[in-house]
């Protein structure tokens, strides 16, 4: 495998190694994938002297999906950005596939492309519109190819985001708060499609969400990220996933989901009492994602 070391700046020094996604194997866990796909070392970046991220060591594996927790202003989206070469300013080492694709919170569809041309945009080769329309298809937007942007709801959009960055077959998914302005139903099911998809095309994941519970039921290893440094990184190990059933549901009445989600709470330092009492705060049964 070659290695293509591109300097983005004098100071940070990215790596973008050819796709090394992992085939799609139905019930696979990540740790037998082979890794790790991204490899950020010592990254630092800081606005006018204020140090934003302080000394970044992060691993990610082909194929395993992290969540990336933290306060508001922690600097979440800061090393998203980092990674996904749209900030040149910061120092440090990191290795990335070669292809990578961004959803952030606004969908941000051109309104003057109908939905198959924004999901096909930049893309080369006669092939391009077929794959969008699978693409398409697989986000539950089939039929909805030649709709201009402003005729979707906000889920739709989402998903219609979500298909232009899988039709990339990126070997790095980065998701900036991709769910944060939908309906809790809304969100509910494009946790759902998100969670399928990764299980389907196993490109590596990163997710940042300041959603504790969002980030337990979809990934598998939550960090958290405190005065610029990764001040926490766990394994989500929940009952279902001892059992071996990793294609189960995640419920929040799994004791070990109820005691993982308290440790999140406290790293971030908010109590549970607070969280659950957080304008907004989905109710029990709707933040349960299942195979059923
Ligand atoms: N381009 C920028 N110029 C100056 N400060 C910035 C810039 N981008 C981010 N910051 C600052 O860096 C800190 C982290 O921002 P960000 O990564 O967006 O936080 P998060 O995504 O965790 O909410 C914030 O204090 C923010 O104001
Ligand atoms: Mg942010």
């Amino acid at each position: 495998m070659t290695t293509q070391t591109t300097s983005r700046s004098p100071a940070l020094a990215v790596a973008r190694v050819p796709a090394t996604a992992p085939a799609a194997v139905p019930g696979t866990v990540a740790g037998d994938l082979e890794g790790p796909a991204v490899r950020v070392r010592d990254v630092r970046r800081e606005f006018g002297g204020r140090v934003v991220l302080d000394g970044i060591d992060l691993d990610i594996a082909a194929g395993e999906f992290v969540a990336l927790l933290g306060r508001s202003g922690s600097g979440k989206s800061t090393l998203l950005r980092i990674l996904a070469g749209l900030d040149a300013a910061a120092t440090g080492r990191a290795t990335v596939p070669e292809r990578s694709a961004v959803v952030f919170q606004d969908p941000r569809l051109l309104p003057w492309a109908r939905v198959v041309d924004n999901v096909t945009l930049g893309l080369k080769g006669r092939e391009a519109r077929g794959q969008a329309r699978d693409a398409l298809a697989e986000v539950g937007l089939a039929g909805r190819e030649r709709d201009w942007p402003a005729t979707l709801s906000g889920g739709e959009a989402q998903r219609a985001a979500l298909a232009r960055a899988l039709v990339r077959s990126p070997g790095l998914l980065l998701l900036d708060e991709p769910f944060g302005a939908l309906d809790a139903l809304t969100r509910i099911r494009m946790h759902r499609l998100l969670r399928d998809l990764c299980r389907r095309h196993r490109p590596a994941v990163l997710l940042v969400t300041h959603d504790v519970d969002e980030a337990i039921l979809l990934a598998d290893r939550v960090a958290v990220l405190t005065d610029g440094q990764l001040s926490h990184d766990e394994r989500v190990r929940l009952s279902h996933d001892e059992q071996g059933r990793l294609s189960g549901a995640r419920h929040r009445s799994d004791p070990q989901f109820a005691a993982l989600r308290a440790r999140l709470l406290a790293e971030l330092g908010v109590s549970d009492d607070e969280a659950e009492s957080r304008p907004g705060a989905a109710p029990d049964a709707t933040t349960e994602i299942g195979d059923a």
